[in-house]
């Protein structure tokens, strides 16, 4: 591009040419990309969460009920994504599963490659990504389509390459995020994946009440209590090496994704697992004391992953509970609302604000995590 006073022009860099861009015009709130009073970006950014559900609730409607049609008349889908963006996609596998009785294939998107034989004409990738711009997704889009697949995608950043490729794209309408760490972006790439989920099961209605619920749940979360328990527990698992996660169907992606919030901002080594998996192998590492965080939704999960729970106890693990009712064998009980399917959006909150809180008390700036980058654009 040869930017000049006043003007850019726009060259092709293989044949010199000069190009005739599309100027597209994206709304952008300056006052969105500012602290506003929180002390940093990732406390602004999780308190934003309720604000951008309800958004999505007033106004996606028309977009997801498109992408809904997409996916009811693809011969198969898959949903990609990587870092927390592939953690909403393993969500959507069960997501549409449970609300829609419709089968997706979940592939992180850096291994889609290497499961693109199944991908033919009439197949839809679903490519999740906050920036739009992660080289993994862009790569593993292009390669779909040189299949004959057509692409959806689910993308906050407007304009963006992802966004511009895609025959379809539902805009996030998350806002800014500057944080390196998603937070509010999962928030909202859930929303719109549970009302997609509503909308395939033509109940779309119901859809948009529950994740108002959600919002209305996280907001009580942040404001009360509830925030001050986590900072507690913060406060004392802050000195230990190991955190693990349980967590078993739709909070599968949840474990990792409160895995994935806890090590990427405070360093602290944690892994989530699927509460089944835990008898495999997982179980060997548990010492007296090890914290296990264990989401128990009152789902068809419910007794089993208790009992897994009860197993981390019995060798001594010391045990958070995610979960609407306490139990016994929690040393420290969370409590979230029963909210059905939307549980999950509300779910994710807890490891977000235990991340924070672990970071602060180890001394590191939640913003910037080391060797991270917001949007991964090189191989
Ligand atoms: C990086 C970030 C992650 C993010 C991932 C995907 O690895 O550190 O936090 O989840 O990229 O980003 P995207 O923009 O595609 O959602």
């Amino acid at each position: 591009m040869l930017v000049t006073r006043g003007s850019g022009r726009l060259f092709d860099v293989e044949t010199g040419c000069e190009l005739a861009p599309e100027i597209a015009e994206i709304p952008w709130d300056r006052a969105a990309t500012e602290l506003a009073g929180y002390p940093d970006y990732m406390t602004k950014e999780i308190h934003e969460q309720p604000a951008t559900l309800r958004r999505i609730a007033a106004t996606s409607r028309h977009h997801v009920r498109q992408l809904a049609a997409l996916i009811g008349q693809a011969r198969d889908v898959f949903v990609i994504g990587c870092g927390t963006a592939g953690h909403a996609a393993l969500a959507e596998q069960y997501l549409l599963a449970r609300i829609a009785e419709h089968r997706v294939t979940f592939a992180t998107a850096s291994e889609f490659q290497y499961l693109q034989d199944f991908v033919t004409r009439g197949s839809l990738v679903v490519a999740l990504s906050q920036s739009g711009e992660t080289i993994d997704v862009i790569d593993a889009v292009r390669a779909a389509r040189g299949r004959g697949a057509s692409i959806a995608a689910v993308v906050n950043v407007e304009g963006s390459t992802l966004w511009r490729f895609a025959d379809h794209a539902v805009p996030l309408m998350a806002g800014p995020e500057r944080c390196v760490l998603s937070t509010k972006t999962f928030a909202a790439k859930l929303a719109i994946l549970m009302l997609t989920a509503y909308e395939l099961a033509r109940q779309g209605d119901v859809g948009c009440a529950c994740i108002i619920n959600a919002a209305d749940e996280i907001e009580r979360l942040l404001a009360g209590d509830r925030r001050d328990l986590i900072r507690r527990i913060a406060d004392e698992i802050s000195t230990r090496d190991h955190l693990f996660v349980i967590g078993r169907g739709p909070s599968y992606p949840l474990a990792l994704e409160t895995a994935l919030k806890v090590k990427e901002v405070s360093y602290v080594h944690a892994e989530g697992f699927a509460g089944g998996e835990l008898k495999h192998g997982v179980i060997a590492l548990i010492e007296p004391g090890t914290p296990c965080l264990v989401l128990a939704p009152r789902d068809e999960t419910h007794d089993d992953i208790l009992a897994g729970a009860m197993q981390v106890k019995a060798r001594g693990a010391m045990l958070i509970g995610v979960s609407p009712e306490p139990h016994e064998a929690f040393d420290y009980h969370i409590a979230v609302a029963d909210l059905g399917p939307a549980t999950a959006i509300v779910n994710a909150v807890p490891g977000q604000v235990l991340g924070y809180y672990l970071a602060l008390l180890r001394g590191h700036d939640p913003d910037k995590p080391r060797n991270l980058a917001k949007s991964v654009t090189v191989k």
